[in-house]
């Protein structure tokens, strides 16, 4: 915050001063330094000039050492590119996720700029070797309930802090996790701080004519934590760069960040947990990713199941919610449990009352595998799941008590897409 601040505050004091140093680099010459900004050369050009050609802005920035390009860049105002988006080339959209009103917003200043002339102005980071930190699975012999509460044998774990951050509404935060293992059963503890619990996700809201309306995810959302685990060390790159390996600008002429492996036979385990869609039964989501770059999600796609699951509270051509909670009562709970669902019944609601938008039941099979339990009190959520070591299904990393297994962390706060993640990787290993 305060290195961006601090940045803005210098590009206003720089650019009252007359040195023009935005100017200087639409004009795609080599970053101002303080000493040569003034010179007559940059002053005059034309306002018009903004997008420098992505070829004549190629050449300065080659010239750049990595050493020299950090200074000047700051003392000019325009932000580098972070480290966190290597690998540069699968982020070359820069619009996927910067466009106005996307999920992370170009300052307004931006409005019209098209892709080609980002690079003009903004300059990559030189590469470096994100932190990989390293979670030690503890041996006990008693297992921990899944209840959302923190108990002894979670002494027995050493605790590791990770940092997440670039996602929206909150943004940032640390989740401090512990890991166990007894018997042939791995446990995990995330905590993490989030001011606000959100559980109005995507609700039916009765209109004052007395209509429904249904929201979108943009207006109200779920949280959600996930891992991302590399499936056999499948996935190239991902030991050392985490979830950034499987990270896409868009693809297809789609317009949004997609998630996908790079080749065939790269395979990652998703452990999705969905507070209003899984969590009350007792699940996080089982998913997995893949290369697939066709489908609607790309290469997310679900474990196989054998009954049960989520689905959208919504019938094809009606306008009205299908089901509503026992009694006909309105919203919370934001979900209505598939065993306790009665018919909607619109004469027992009025004006402002909601429906929850979700129908949910717990996961049987392969998407089932996670058992959790999240509780949020006082600003912070607490995690606790656990899984079998083994599960034979190939949608699923397994786990040797002898190796080690590779995975990354996000954090959405209230948001469908936009998550805070882990930068670098987590390796996990298991006390002997
Ligand atoms: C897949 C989505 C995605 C793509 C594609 C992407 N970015 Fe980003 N960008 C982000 C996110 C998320 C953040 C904030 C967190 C971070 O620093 O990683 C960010 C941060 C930034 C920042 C701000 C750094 C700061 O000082 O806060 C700049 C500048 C930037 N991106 C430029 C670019 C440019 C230029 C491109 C195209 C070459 C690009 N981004 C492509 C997601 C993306
Ligand atoms: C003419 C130079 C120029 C061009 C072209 C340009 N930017 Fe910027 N960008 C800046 C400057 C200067 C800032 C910081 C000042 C501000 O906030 O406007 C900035 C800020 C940003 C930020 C916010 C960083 C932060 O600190 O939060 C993002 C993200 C970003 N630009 C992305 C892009 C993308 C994507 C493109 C291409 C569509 C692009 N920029 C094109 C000069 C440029």
């Amino acid at each position: 915050m305060l290195t961006k601040l601090d940045v803005r505050f210098l590009a206003v004091v720089l650019i009252s001063l007359g040195i023009l140093a935005l100017a200087a680099c639409a004009q795609a010459q080599p970053t101002p330094t303080p000493t040569s900004a003034p010179k007559p050369t940059v002053a005059p050009v034309k306002p018009t000039a903004a997008p420098a050609t992505p070829a004549a802005a190629a050449k300065p920035t080659a010239q750049v050492t990595p050493a020299a390009s950090a200074k000047p860049a700051a003392v000019s105002g325009i932000p580098l590119i972070p480290a966190s988006h290597q690998p540069i080339e699968q982020r070359a959209e820069c619009l996927a996720c910067h466009k106005q009103g996307g999920f992370m917003p170009a300052p307004a200043s931006h409005a019209g700029r098209t892709g080609d002339t980002c690079n003009s102005c903004h300059q990559a980071k030189p590469a470096e070797k994100p932190p990989v930190l390293n979670l030690v699975a503890a041996k006990a012999d008693k297992a921990p309930t899944l209840d959302g509460a923190v108990e002894d044998v979670w002494n027995k774990a050493k605790p590791l802090t990770i940092h997440v951050d670039g996602g929206i509404n909150k943004g940032e935060t640390d989740v401090t996790m512990k890991a166990l293992y007894a018997q042939d059963t791995i446990y995990f503890l995330a905590q993490y701080k989030d001011p606000t619990e959100s559980l109005r996700r995507q609700p039916w809201v009765k209109q004052q004519d007395g209509s429904w309306k249904a929201l979108p995810g943009s207006e109200a959302y779920e949280d959600k934590m996930a891992l991302l685990w590399n499936i056999n060390g499948s996935i190239k790159g991902f030991n050392e760069q985490g979830c950034a390996a499987t990270c896409h600008g868009t693809t297809s002429g789609r317009d949004k960040p997609l998630k996908y492996t790079n080749a065939e036979g790269e395979l990652g385990d998703i452990w999705h947990m969905k507070i209003v869609r899984t969590n009350p039964v007792g699940q996080i989501d089982d998913q997995y990713v893949d290369n697939d770059t066709k489908s609607a999600e790309a290469g997310r796609k679900s474990d196989a199941k054998t009954a049960g699951g989520y689905a959208d509270n919504k019938k094809e051509g009606q306008a009205t919610p299908p089901f509503a909670l026992p009694g006909n009562k309105p919203a919370p709970p934001y979900w209505i449990l598939d065993s306790e669902k009665v018919p909607f019944d619109d004469s027992k609601y009025k004006a402002g009352d909601e429906v929850p938008g979700i129908v949910i039941a717990p996961f049987a099979g392969d998407r089932g595998d996670l058992s959790a339990k999240a509780v949020w009190k006082d600003g912070l959520w607490t995690m606790e799941w656990s899984r079998k070591l083994q599960t034979g299904s190939k949608t699923d990393v397994q786990f040797d008590s002898k190796g080690e297994a590779y995975f990354g962390i996000a954090v959405f706060d209230n948001a469908q897409i936009g998550h805070a993640v882990q930068y670098g990787v987590t390796k996990l290993t298991f006390e002997q």
